[in-house]
Protein backbone atom coordinates (compact mmCIF):
# COMPACT_ATOMS: atom_id res chain seq x y z
CA UNK A 1 0.00 0.00 0.00
CA UNK A 2 1.44 3.43 -0.86
CA UNK A 3 0.95 5.65 2.57
CA UNK A 4 2.23 9.45 2.62
CA UNK A 5 3.68 10.27 5.99
CA UNK A 6 3.09 13.97 6.90
CA UNK A 7 6.45 14.46 8.99
CA UNK A 8 8.05 11.60 7.45
CA UNK A 9 11.46 13.58 8.44
CA UNK A 10 10.70 13.68 12.23
CA UNK A 11 11.18 12.62 15.53
CA UNK A 12 8.37 9.94 15.02
CA UNK A 13 7.75 10.24 11.28
CA UNK A 14 11.36 9.41 10.51
CA UNK A 15 10.53 5.87 12.37
CA UNK A 16 6.54 5.59 10.57
CA UNK A 17 8.53 5.68 7.41
CA UNK A 18 11.22 2.75 8.20
CA UNK A 19 8.29 0.78 9.24
CA UNK A 20 6.23 0.90 6.87
CA UNK A 21 8.88 0.29 4.51
CA UNK A 22 9.98 -2.95 6.47
CA UNK A 23 6.57 -3.91 6.33
CA UNK A 24 6.62 -4.04 2.46
CA UNK A 25 4.66 -1.05 1.96
CA UNK A 26 5.68 2.45 0.15
CA UNK A 27 5.99 5.35 2.49
CA UNK A 28 6.08 8.58 0.83
CA UNK A 29 7.80 10.90 3.29
CA UNK A 30 6.23 14.46 3.16
CA UNK A 31 8.13 17.73 4.61
CA UNK A 32 9.08 20.72 3.37
CA UNK A 33 12.52 18.89 3.53
CA UNK A 34 11.25 16.68 0.71
CA UNK A 35 9.64 19.13 -0.79
CA UNK A 36 5.95 19.08 0.14
CA UNK A 37 4.51 22.38 2.45
CA UNK A 38 1.40 21.32 4.25
CA UNK A 39 0.95 24.74 5.41
CA UNK A 40 0.98 26.11 2.22
CA UNK A 41 -0.30 23.34 0.01
CA UNK A 42 2.77 23.57 -2.10
CA UNK A 43 3.83 20.21 -3.59
CA UNK A 44 0.97 17.96 -1.97
CA UNK A 45 -1.20 17.27 -5.13
CA UNK A 46 1.73 15.28 -6.52
CA UNK A 47 3.25 13.84 -2.92
CA UNK A 48 -0.40 12.31 -3.18
CA UNK A 49 -0.84 10.51 -6.28
CA UNK A 50 -2.09 6.56 -5.68
CA UNK A 51 -1.89 7.10 -2.25
CA UNK A 52 -4.62 5.25 0.17
CA UNK A 53 -3.58 6.42 3.54
CA UNK A 54 -2.07 9.22 5.28
CA UNK A 55 -0.51 8.57 8.43
CA UNK A 56 -0.37 12.97 9.97
CA UNK A 57 3.13 13.38 12.21
CA UNK A 58 3.54 16.81 10.84
CA UNK A 59 3.83 19.61 13.69
CA UNK A 60 5.27 23.21 13.09
CA UNK A 61 8.31 24.88 15.35
CA UNK A 62 6.46 26.50 18.20
CA UNK A 63 5.38 24.31 21.28
CA UNK A 64 2.97 27.68 21.65
CA UNK A 65 -0.70 26.88 21.38
CA UNK A 66 -2.12 30.07 19.08
CA UNK A 67 1.14 29.35 17.09
CA UNK A 68 0.49 25.35 16.89
CA UNK A 69 -2.87 25.91 16.32
CA UNK A 70 -2.38 28.09 13.23
CA UNK A 71 -0.46 25.13 12.04
CA UNK A 72 -2.67 22.87 12.27
CA UNK A 73 -5.67 24.88 10.76
CA UNK A 74 -3.86 25.08 7.87
CA UNK A 75 -2.13 21.75 7.43
CA UNK A 76 -5.48 19.98 8.21
CA UNK A 77 -7.19 21.76 5.81
CA UNK A 78 -4.86 21.19 3.03
CA UNK A 79 -4.41 17.52 3.52
CA UNK A 80 -8.17 17.08 3.56
CA UNK A 81 -8.30 18.65 0.32
CA UNK A 82 -6.02 17.23 -1.31
CA UNK A 83 -6.16 14.18 0.16
CA UNK A 84 -10.12 13.87 -1.18
CA UNK A 85 -9.08 14.76 -4.30
CA UNK A 86 -6.18 11.93 -4.59
CA UNK A 87 -8.95 9.19 -3.59
CA UNK A 88 -7.37 8.75 -0.44
CA UNK A 89 -9.02 6.46 1.84
CA UNK A 90 -8.30 6.64 5.55
CA UNK A 91 -6.18 9.21 7.43
CA UNK A 92 -4.41 8.34 10.76
CA UNK A 93 -3.49 11.10 13.03
CA UNK A 94 -0.77 11.19 16.22
CA UNK A 95 -2.29 13.03 19.06
CA UNK A 96 -1.54 13.26 22.86
CA UNK A 97 -3.14 11.15 25.81
CA UNK A 98 -5.72 13.73 27.41
CA UNK A 99 -6.05 16.10 25.03
CA UNK A 100 -9.89 16.53 25.65
CA UNK A 101 -8.80 17.06 29.18
CA UNK A 102 -6.51 20.22 28.40
CA UNK A 103 -7.30 23.84 27.55
CA UNK A 104 -3.92 26.47 27.77
CA UNK A 105 -1.38 24.39 26.01
CA UNK A 106 -0.16 22.87 22.89
CA UNK A 107 -2.24 20.01 23.97
CA UNK A 108 -5.26 21.81 23.40
CA UNK A 109 -4.07 22.90 19.56
CA UNK A 110 -3.59 19.04 18.95
CA UNK A 111 -7.43 18.50 20.43
CA UNK A 112 -8.59 20.96 17.78
CA UNK A 113 -6.59 19.53 15.25
CA UNK A 114 -8.41 15.73 15.74
CA UNK A 115 -11.84 17.33 15.48
CA UNK A 116 -10.55 19.41 12.25
CA UNK A 117 -9.60 15.57 10.66
CA UNK A 118 -12.97 14.40 12.08
CA UNK A 119 -14.76 16.99 10.83
CA UNK A 120 -13.72 16.10 6.78
CA UNK A 121 -14.27 13.78 4.68
CA UNK A 122 -11.67 10.83 5.05
CA UNK A 123 -12.70 8.42 7.63
CA UNK A 124 -9.94 8.81 10.42
CA UNK A 125 -8.25 6.80 13.22
CA UNK A 126 -6.69 8.71 15.79
CA UNK A 127 -3.92 7.48 17.73
CA UNK A 128 -2.99 9.59 21.54
CA UNK A 129 0.66 8.78 22.26
CA UNK A 130 2.34 9.85 25.57
CA UNK A 131 5.29 11.65 25.64
CA UNK A 132 8.20 10.34 23.49
CA UNK A 133 11.65 9.31 25.15
CA UNK A 134 13.56 11.00 22.59
CA UNK A 135 11.65 14.21 22.97
CA UNK A 136 13.01 14.48 26.86
CA UNK A 137 16.70 15.44 25.19
CA UNK A 138 15.11 18.56 23.65
CA UNK A 139 12.81 19.70 26.84
CA UNK A 140 16.51 19.66 28.70
CA UNK A 141 18.36 21.73 26.14
CA UNK A 142 15.22 24.44 26.15
CA UNK A 143 14.72 24.86 29.60
CA UNK A 144 18.69 24.99 30.73
CA UNK A 145 20.02 27.98 32.38
CA UNK A 146 23.58 27.18 33.58
CA UNK A 147 24.13 24.60 35.24
CA UNK A 148 20.58 23.83 36.26
CA UNK A 149 17.35 22.21 33.87
CA UNK A 150 13.97 23.55 35.04
CA UNK A 151 11.35 20.27 33.70
CA UNK A 152 8.04 20.05 34.67
CA UNK A 153 7.11 17.96 37.79
CA UNK A 154 4.43 16.60 35.42
CA UNK A 155 3.24 12.73 35.43
CA UNK A 156 3.89 11.02 31.92
CA UNK A 157 3.93 7.30 31.25
CA UNK A 158 6.65 7.81 28.24
CA UNK A 159 7.12 5.39 25.29
CA UNK A 160 9.46 5.21 22.60
CA UNK A 161 9.17 7.16 18.97
CA UNK A 162 9.72 3.86 17.55
CA UNK A 163 6.64 1.71 19.44
CA UNK A 164 4.34 4.43 18.60
CA UNK A 165 6.08 4.25 15.17
CA UNK A 166 4.67 0.44 14.94
CA UNK A 167 1.36 0.76 16.34
CA UNK A 168 0.54 3.52 14.10
CA UNK A 169 1.60 1.21 10.87
CA UNK A 170 -0.77 -1.30 12.51
CA UNK A 171 -3.46 1.07 12.52
CA UNK A 172 -2.86 1.99 8.99
CA UNK A 173 -2.49 -1.25 7.77
CA UNK A 174 -5.03 -3.80 9.69
CA UNK A 175 -8.71 -3.88 10.25
CA UNK A 176 -9.14 -1.70 13.20
CA UNK A 177 -12.57 -0.97 14.59
CA UNK A 178 -11.73 1.93 17.29
CA UNK A 179 -11.48 5.66 16.29
CA UNK A 180 -9.13 6.38 18.90
CA UNK A 181 -6.14 4.17 20.24
CA UNK A 182 -4.09 5.31 22.84
CA UNK A 183 -0.12 4.00 23.36
CA UNK A 184 2.01 4.63 25.65
CA UNK A 185 5.15 2.94 27.66
CA UNK A 186 4.98 0.76 30.87
CA UNK A 187 5.81 3.18 33.40
CA UNK A 188 4.70 6.53 35.35
CA UNK A 189 7.32 8.91 35.88
CA UNK A 190 7.58 12.73 36.33
CA UNK A 191 9.41 14.34 33.50
CA UNK A 192 12.46 16.05 35.91
CA UNK A 193 13.37 12.45 36.82
CA UNK A 194 13.44 11.58 33.12
CA UNK A 195 16.01 14.11 32.73
CA UNK A 196 17.64 13.42 35.46
CA UNK A 197 18.07 9.87 34.40
CA UNK A 198 19.36 11.11 30.85
CA UNK A 199 21.24 13.74 32.73
CA UNK A 200 23.29 11.17 34.85
CA UNK A 201 23.61 8.82 31.72
CA UNK A 202 25.19 11.16 29.85
CA UNK A 203 27.69 12.30 33.09
CA UNK A 204 25.94 16.11 32.58
CA UNK A 205 26.87 17.28 36.26
CA UNK A 206 23.82 19.52 35.86
CA UNK A 207 20.82 19.97 38.73
CA UNK A 208 17.25 19.04 37.59
CA UNK A 209 14.60 20.97 39.18
CA UNK A 210 11.21 20.17 38.89
CA UNK A 211 8.95 22.86 38.07
CA UNK A 212 5.79 23.66 39.59
CA UNK A 213 3.34 25.41 38.14
CA UNK A 214 0.22 25.68 40.33
CA UNK A 215 -1.73 28.58 38.35
CA UNK A 216 -1.87 26.66 35.00
CA UNK A 217 -4.75 24.07 34.62
CA UNK A 218 -3.02 22.23 32.41
CA UNK A 219 0.00 21.80 34.78
CA UNK A 220 -1.66 20.82 37.77
CA UNK A 221 -3.71 17.77 35.43
CA UNK A 222 -0.37 16.38 34.72
CA UNK A 223 1.23 16.89 37.87
CA UNK A 224 -1.65 14.90 40.04
CA UNK A 225 -2.16 12.24 37.06
CA UNK A 226 -5.08 13.22 35.66
CA UNK A 227 -3.61 12.74 31.73
CA UNK A 228 -2.23 9.73 32.25
CA UNK A 229 -3.62 6.46 29.22
CA UNK A 230 -6.72 4.72 29.87
CA UNK A 231 -6.81 1.25 31.29
CA UNK A 232 -7.31 0.16 27.33
CA UNK A 233 -3.82 1.61 26.32
CA UNK A 234 -1.37 -0.22 24.44
CA UNK A 235 1.33 -0.39 26.40
CA UNK A 236 4.73 -0.79 24.73
CA UNK A 237 8.30 -0.75 26.10
CA UNK A 238 10.73 0.13 26.88
CA UNK A 239 11.00 2.23 30.13
CA UNK A 240 12.93 5.03 29.55
CA UNK A 241 15.96 3.71 31.65
CA UNK A 242 15.62 0.36 29.14
CA UNK A 243 15.40 2.70 26.26
CA UNK A 244 18.96 4.67 27.80
CA UNK A 245 20.47 1.51 27.53
CA UNK A 246 20.02 1.29 23.64
CA UNK A 247 21.76 3.12 20.77
CA UNK A 248 18.49 4.54 20.22
CA UNK A 249 18.68 7.20 22.65
CA UNK A 250 22.05 8.25 21.33
CA UNK A 251 21.55 11.18 19.07
CA UNK A 252 24.17 9.65 16.31
CA UNK A 253 21.63 6.92 16.44
CA UNK A 254 19.31 8.45 14.67
CA UNK A 255 17.12 7.76 17.44
N1 LIG B 1 7.22 14.75 20.91
C1 LIG B 1 6.39 14.09 21.73
O1 LIG B 1 6.75 13.71 22.85
C2 LIG B 1 4.99 13.76 21.25
C3 LIG B 1 4.13 13.05 22.08
C4 LIG B 1 2.84 12.74 21.61
C5 LIG B 1 2.45 13.13 20.34
N2 LIG B 1 3.32 13.85 19.56
C6 LIG B 1 2.88 14.25 18.22
O2 LIG B 1 3.64 13.51 17.28
C7 LIG B 1 3.78 14.27 16.08
C8 LIG B 1 5.24 14.27 15.65
O3 LIG B 1 6.03 14.90 16.65
P1 LIG B 1 7.62 14.93 16.51
O4 LIG B 1 8.15 15.11 17.89
O5 LIG B 1 8.07 13.77 15.69
O6 LIG B 1 7.82 16.29 15.67
P2 LIG B 1 9.15 16.83 14.97
O7 LIG B 1 10.34 15.98 15.25
O8 LIG B 1 9.21 18.29 15.28
O9 LIG B 1 8.83 16.64 13.40
C9 LIG B 1 7.95 17.51 12.74
C10 LIG B 1 7.84 17.07 11.30
O10 LIG B 1 6.91 17.96 10.66
C11 LIG B 1 7.54 18.46 9.47
N3 LIG B 1 7.03 19.80 9.15
C12 LIG B 1 7.15 20.94 9.87
N4 LIG B 1 6.57 21.96 9.21
C13 LIG B 1 6.08 21.43 8.05
C14 LIG B 1 5.38 21.98 6.93
N5 LIG B 1 5.06 23.29 6.86
N6 LIG B 1 5.05 21.15 5.91
C15 LIG B 1 5.38 19.83 5.94
N7 LIG B 1 6.01 19.25 6.98
C16 LIG B 1 6.37 20.06 8.01
C17 LIG B 1 9.03 18.48 9.79
O11 LIG B 1 9.85 18.45 8.62
P3 LIG B 1 10.39 19.79 7.88
O12 LIG B 1 10.94 20.69 8.92
O13 LIG B 1 11.38 19.27 6.87
O14 LIG B 1 9.22 20.40 7.17
C18 LIG B 1 9.16 17.16 10.54
O15 LIG B 1 9.25 16.09 9.60
C19 LIG B 1 3.19 15.64 16.37
O16 LIG B 1 1.88 15.71 15.88
C20 LIG B 1 3.16 15.72 17.88
O17 LIG B 1 2.15 16.56 18.37
C21 LIG B 1 4.56 14.16 19.98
Amino acid sequence: MRIAVAGGTGRLGRHVVDVLNKMGHEAVPMSRATGVDVVTGEGLAPALTGVECIIDAATGPSPDKQQAAAFFTAAVSNMLRAGEQAGVRLAVVVSIVGVDKLTTSYGAAKRDQEQAWLAGPIPVRILRSDLFHEFVEPMMQWSRQDDVIYLPAARRQPVAARAVAETLADLATTDETRSMVEVAGPRVETVADLGAMLAARNGDPAKVEPLSDPGDPDSVLYESGQVLPGPDAVIAGPTFAEWLETDASRPAAGG
